[in-house]
Order: structure tokens, then C-alpha cells, then sequence
């Protein structure tokens, strides 16, 4: 037994750095900010990756074909709206891994997306975004999930709010029961002026963690073409976020109108005007197709494709070689080039999070915030009813909910439209990120492991 332990314990230690330094960090969210594991602050430098609309995350080789392009570009992490979780996610996650590339994945799919209009939350949609979060928290480069995508995207939405924090705060328990590392939740929020800040105020402002967001993410196209930090706006997004409790950064940017894109709220967003608040930024889109935001092409609009093509959809073909769009791919790449905010250290920032407290609840207003701060989060199984007697906006605890507020006319058919046709795709620097974690990374990982 002893000889047996004193022969095996130097190879397992060796075993183990041997490891960390091959693999890729997990990314934590602490306070209002995200950490790699060696205590260095994680900034995103994202695009939007939905090559097909059910999973672009099943074709090892495309991915790879891509990972090269992501790398060349800076980025170091995609973001994924829809993927099928029963399907075998391996080759592409590991590619992306060995390229120092994170996954922001969306927990819902087409038919579970909560409704904007008549919002519930249930255990059909608890199951499956359950079993999204079971394929993908296996992966170490996976960095945050959605529990969803502009749910509310009209100024009528706010009664759908309450839905989407039930949900994050039964995906944060069910990761919590099933024993799965922190993995972040969050929502990615459509920018919709007559609801900020209280929708980004609500979703961190329950006395307790376990009913806040992990992190928030906004949408935002307010910069576009030549234009500035005061000019676009963003200075009152940044107003409006500072002192807020949990990481927040854009889950999609990049206007296109005017074109060509120069992407210079890049270096607003990851630069000294924001970056002590926000962690960076997902650029909306990797692939060209009708919407026209595509870092990335597969080849010429096609016509008339014959209805057997699977590789082309919507005129845009989804496989083969990635084509960089011109100028805009090389712009982006110049902009995240110089971009490098180093934050703050882990250990410097723990002291910090003691004075971090939660949002104050926003109040309901007559002609838009339409939740009432004092009723509970709906439960599991709760549907929403605007008929019901009392006005409280977001549901109280019983089996349904009420509100004040009548929906709107948009429901969650827009944002499937809107997702069906979102591509993206990022890649980081595999060489770079090897070197650099032997270099640099290696002791902070062996000083984690001990
Ligand atoms: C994932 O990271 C953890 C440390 O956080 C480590 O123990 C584990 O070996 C890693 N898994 C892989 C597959 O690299
Ligand atoms: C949840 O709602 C969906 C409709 O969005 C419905 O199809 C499904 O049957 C419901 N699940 C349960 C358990 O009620
Ligand atoms: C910032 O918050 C104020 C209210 O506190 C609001 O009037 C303003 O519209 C917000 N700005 C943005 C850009 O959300
Ligand atoms: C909502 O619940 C109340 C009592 O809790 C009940 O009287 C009412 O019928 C319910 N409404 C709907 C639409 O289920
Ligand atoms: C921590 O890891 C990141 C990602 O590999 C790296 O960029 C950074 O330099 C490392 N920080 C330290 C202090 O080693």
C-alpha cells in the first residue's frame, strides 16, 4: 500500500500540471466581473457563431475551418443561439478549447423560448433547457449560459420579465443540484430605450443571489458609422450600469448602417471609457447572409439552389471555406488588435465585492415598467394571466400571475426569425494561448491545483 502510494503520487502531480497546462481555464463570474482561474480578469472578444440554424457546434471540421479565421481575428469567444443537445458536441468544443475559445449558449430552442406575450414558464421548457445545460457544462471552455434572447423585445414586454428571472433561477439551481461547476446564467437583453435601466435594474435585484442573474448582456446597434462615445449614446449606458453587481457586457453589436463597419465602439467598450464595467463586447454576425452583417462568407449568393442543398439556405451557403468580408473583417481585426484591458486581479477585486450590493427593485410605471417590485418570481408551472383580479405585473407566487399591462402584438416568433438567421463563429489564437499558458499560465494553474 505505502510503496504503492509513494510510486503513484509524484506521477499523478506530474500527471496533473501536465494537464492544466494543456487545457483551457474555466471562466468565473465574481462580484461584476468574470476571472479566468489563474485570477487574471476575462474580456470578451466575441461573434455571433450560428453557421445552421439548429447547431453549428456538430461539424468538427467546419469549426475547425473556422478556429483558424477566429484566431487571426482576436477572438475569444462565440456565441451560440441554438444548438440540439442530444447531439455530440465534442470535436468542435475541443477545437475551440485548444484555441483558447469560449461558448456563451443559449438554453432554449425554438419551440421552449418564453413568450413575450402570454409568458410561462413550465416543465417542459425546465427539462429541455436542463438538458442543453447537462451536454454543455461537461465543457471547460463553456463560459455562460442564456436562458434567453430579447424575450421582451417591445416596450410592452416587461410582464415576460419575471418568467426569464424564474427561469435563471431555476437553471442556477438545477446546476447547483446536479453538482456542475458555477456556471454563469445570464439573459441577453434586446435594447429597448422605454424599459433601461429597470429591466437591467430588475434582473439583479432580489434580496437574495440565488434569484439574480449571474450576468446581464445587452443587444445594442446605438453606434453606428462615425460617431462617438457621447454621440452614440453609450455614455449613459455606461452611467447607468456603474456600481452594478453582476458581469455585463453586449451580447450582439456592430451596426452595419453605414456601411462598410469600422467597429470603433470597440475601443469604447474595451477601452478606459467602460472597461471597468463592462467585460467586452460579441459582435453580431460570422456569417453573411440576407441581414447583411457577416464577418465571414461561403461563396457568392446562390439562386435558385436546388431545394436537395443542404448547404444552402436563404441563398447563403453554410460549409466550406471561410472567405473574410471585406473591409469589415480586417477592421475588426485592427480594432481588437490594440484593444487589451488588463482589469483587475482577482485578488485585488475579492476585497471590493463586499461593498457590492443588489439593484434597488424598480418601481412600475404607468407607461411601461408594468412589474410590481414587491410580488415573489413565479414558480415552476405558472402562466400568465393578465384577467386575473389583482395588478401586481409580475405574478405573484400562486399558480398564475397578473398584470396590468396588456401584451403586445410581437411574441417570440421574432426572435426565432431573428435567430434562425444568425450566424457567427469566432476563433482565438491556438499557438499563442499554448505559448502564453507555458509561459505565464502554467504557474498560476499549478498554483491553483496545489
Ligand atoms: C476542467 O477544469 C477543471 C478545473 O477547474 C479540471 O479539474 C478538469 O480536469 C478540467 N477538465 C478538462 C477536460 O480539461
Ligand atoms: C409548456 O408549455 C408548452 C407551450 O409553450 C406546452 O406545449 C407544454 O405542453 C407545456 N408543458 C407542460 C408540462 O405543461
Ligand atoms: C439611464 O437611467 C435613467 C434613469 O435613471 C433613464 O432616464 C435613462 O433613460 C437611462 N439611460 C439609458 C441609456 O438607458
Ligand atoms: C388565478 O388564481 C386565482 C386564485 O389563486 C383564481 O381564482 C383564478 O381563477 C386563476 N386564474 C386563472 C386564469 O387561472
Ligand atoms: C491567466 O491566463 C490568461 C489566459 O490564458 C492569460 O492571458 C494571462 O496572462 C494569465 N495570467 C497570469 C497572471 O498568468
Amino acid at each position: 500500500m505505502f510503496s504503492s502510494l509513494a510510486i503513484t503520487a509524484p506521477f499523478l502531480l506530474a500527471g496533473l500540471q501536465a494537464v492544466s497546462v494543456d487545457a483551457i481555464q474555466t471562466i468565473s463570474a465574481v462580484g461584476a466581473k468574470f476571472f479566468y482561474e489563474n485570477g487574471t480578469q476575462y474580456y470578451i472578444k466575441g461573434v455571433a457563431y450560428q453557421l445552421t440554424p439548429d447547431d453549428p457546434l456538430t461539424d468538427e471540421a467546419q469549426c475547425k475551418r473556422d478556429i483558424v479565421r477566429m484566431s487571426e481575428l482576436g477572438a475569444n469567444a462565440i456565441r451560440v443561439y441554438h444548438v440540439d443537445a442530444s447531439a455530440d458536441h465534442q470535436g468542435c468544443m475541443d477545437a475551440f478549447a485548444d484555441a483558447g475559445i469560449y461558448l456563451f449558449v443559449d438554453l432554449d430552442t425554438f419551440t421552449t423560448a418564453i413568450d413575450q406575450t402570454s409568458p410561462h414558464w413550465n416543465e417542459t421548457q425546465y427539462e429541455r433547457f436542463g438538458a442543453v445545460f447537462d451536454e454543455f457544462q461537461q465543457y471547460n471552455n463553456t463560459a455562460g449560459v442564456f436562458v434567453g434572447n430579447e424575450v421582451l423585445d417591445t416596450a410592452e414586454g416587461s410582464i415576460a420579465a419575471p418568467y426569464v428571472l424564474a427561469a435563471a433561477r431555476d437553471m442556477k439551481a438545477y446546476r447547483d443540484k446536479k453538482g456542475y461547476r458555477e456556471i454563469p446564467v445570464g439573459y441577453s437583453a434586446a435594447d429597448i430605450a422605454s424599459l433601461r435601466p429597470m429591466l437591467q435594474n430588475y434582473m439583479a435585484c432580489m434580496p437574495k443571489a440565488a434569484d439574480r442573474l449571474d450576468f446581464y448582456s445587452l443587444n445594442a446597434y446605438e453606434w453606428c458609422g462615425e460617431s462617438s462615445y457621447t454621440v452614440s449614446g453609450y455614455d449613459e449606458l455606461q452611467k447607468n450600469a456603474t456600481g452594478y453587481p453582476i458581469p455585463i457586457f453586449f451580447s450582439e453589436t456592430g451596426c452595419n448602417t453605414p456601411a462598410p463597419r469600422t467597429f470603433d465602439d470597440q475601443a469604447a467598450i474595451l477601452g478606459d471609457d467602460m472597461d471597468g464595467t463592462w467585460s467586452g463586447a460579441i459582435i453580431y454576425e460570422w456569417i453573411e447572409e440576407t441581414n447583411d452583417y457577416g464577418l465571414i462568407s461561403y461563396g457568392a449568393y446562390v439562386t435558385n439552389a436546388a431545394a436537395t442543398n443542404t448547404l444552402v439556405e436563404d441563398g447563403y451557403t453554410r460549409q466550406g471555406t471561410p472567405t473574410p468580408v471585406s473591409p469589415d473583417f480586417s477592421n475588426l481585426l485592427s480594432q481588437w488588435a490594440t484593444l487589451n484591458p488588463t482589469g483587475v486581479a482577482l485578488s485585488a477585486y475579492t476585497a471590493e465585492t463586499s461593498t457590492i450590493t443588489a439593484r434597488t427593485c424598480p418601481s412600475s410605471t404607468a407607461d411601461g415598467w408594468a412589474v410590481d417590485p414587491s410580488s415573489s418570481l413565479p414558480t415552476l408551472g405558472q402562466t400568465y394571466s393578465k384577467d386575473s383580479a389583482d395588478s401586481t405585473g409580475t405574478g405573484t407566487s400562486g399558480s398564475n400571475s397578473t398584470a396590468t399591462s396588456s401584451g403586445s402584438s410581437s411574441t417570440s416568433t421574432s426572435k426565432s426569425a431573428a435567430n434562425s438567421v444568425m450566424v457567427a463563429g469566432n476563433l482565438a489564437t491556438e499557438r499563442l494561448f499554448a505559448v502564453s499558458m507555458l509561459l505565464t499560465g502554467a504557474v498560476g494553474v499549478a498554483a491553483f491545483w496545489l
